[in-house]
């Protein structure tokens, strides 16, 4: 027979610091029944009401509290037709409640992990349920980002690997036998380029993913020539912050964003603002250059490590060096050879 959890009585002792560690780990450890955690559950949870109104810190009881829970969810029978140690029958929760709370403990018995390091580090914060998510939740955010960093630099650090090509073209003859998983292009904006993105629409319906960042004089005509073909899907703001605004003199508007407007579908969700570093626009290699930090932004949003990008209108080769630097591999053209030529001495130069 296992000993019952020995909990400090109201107002008489001292809880030892660390007592969620030293005393309720290795004593749940211990439990095998299911019904004995619940008596403890219970015992914690009226002590730490009654210290409660007493106004003392009840943060290592709490703690306890979680670790109980924890323990009773690993006890749980499995979810259907169940024969564990412990008969949810004749648990003390009826109805609604004793579903829900029988969820949240097996879902706490889940997270163990992330609940234990979310304990850990929440020294000074009470435990409460909300405080531990929000920590869990800031935990798994932290880990997805480190995690999608390391990805990155390790396909970036294979730069001089990664597949690539770029050729002097028009579009139109470009794109028909070219393979990507999305089109990443800047064409260009001035209103005799108009009739482009109609032909530009018709060639990229077969790419699954296609986002074209636009000026904005023109924006009702550029949109209405491409929706003509492809499936609107949303428009990203590309901010471009910092002091080197543009401006527009016949409509009097300093920009601070462009548009990317977005065809087609992928299984990710996204978020729809992305930006280049401030004051990164970079017009030394092209008069119409973007910056590689908006691209970056970009092309991590809208594909994976390991895809291929194309952009049709390359220029300065901006979208190539992002999309290399991403550890994607990259396919473009222009019918500018002397952009096609910075572009690939762009290259060479970044797999140095
Ligand atoms: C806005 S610029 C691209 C700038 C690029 N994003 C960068 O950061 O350097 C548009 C490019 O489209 C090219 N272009 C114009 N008409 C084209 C066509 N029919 N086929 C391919 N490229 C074309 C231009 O030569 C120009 O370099």
């Amino acid at each position: 027979m296992s000993r019952a959890l020995v909990v400090p009585q109201p107002g008489r002792d001292l809880l030892p610091e660390g007592w969620w560690e030293t005393t309720v780990i290795p004593w749940a450890a211990e439990q095998t029944d299911g019904k004995e955690v619940q008596k403890a559950i219970a015992a914690v949870s009226a002590l730490e009401a009654a210290w409660r109104t007493m106004g003392q810190d009840t943060t290592e009881l709490l703690k306890g509290t979680r670790i109980l829970e924890i323990r009773w969810g690993e006890l749980l029978p499995p979810e259907k037709g169940g024969r564990g140690k412990l008969s949810l029958a004749s648990d003390s929760f009826g109805g609604r409640e004793n579903r829900t709370t029988r969820t949240r403990f097996r879902q706490l018995a889940e997270h163990k992990r992330l609940l234990m390091d979310a304990l850990h580090k929440m020294d000074g914060e009470k435990p409460t349920r909300a405080a531990l998510l929000r920590t869990i939740k800031g935990d798994r955010k932290t880990t997805e980002r480190a995690r999608r960093q390391r990805e990155e630099q390790a396909a970036a650090s294979t730069v001089d690997k990664i597949p690539w090509t770029v050729k002097c073209a028009d579009f139109r003859q470009f794109l028909p036998a070219c393979k990507a998983d999305v089109i990443i292009t800047d064409p260009p904006y001035p209103q005799k380029f108009l009739p482009i993105f109609t032909d530009f629409a018709k060639e990229a319906k077969r790419f699954p993913l296609v986002a074209v960042m636009v000026g904005q004089s023109y924006l009702p005509e550029v949109m209405r020539r491409l929706c003509e073909h492809l499936t609107y899907r949303w428009t990203l703001a590309y901010l471009t912050p910092g002091g080197q605004a543009v401006q527009i003199f016949p409509r009097k508007v300093n920009t601070f964003w462009k548009p990317v407007l977005l065809f087609g579908e992928s299984p990710d969700w996204l978020g729809d603002v992305c930006k280049s570093d401030t004051n990164d626009n970079d017009k030394t290699l092209h008069d119409w250059g973007q910056s590689v930090s908006g691209m970056q932004d970009l092309v991590k949003r809208l594909t994976k490590p390991g895809q291929t990008v194309c952009d049709p209108f390359v220029g300065g080769g901006t979208t190539a060096i992002a999309s290399l630097l991403c550890g994607r591999s990259f396919v473009g053209c222009d019918v500018d050879a002397a952009a096609v030529a910075t572009t690939k001495k762009r290259i060479a130069e970044c797999r140095k």
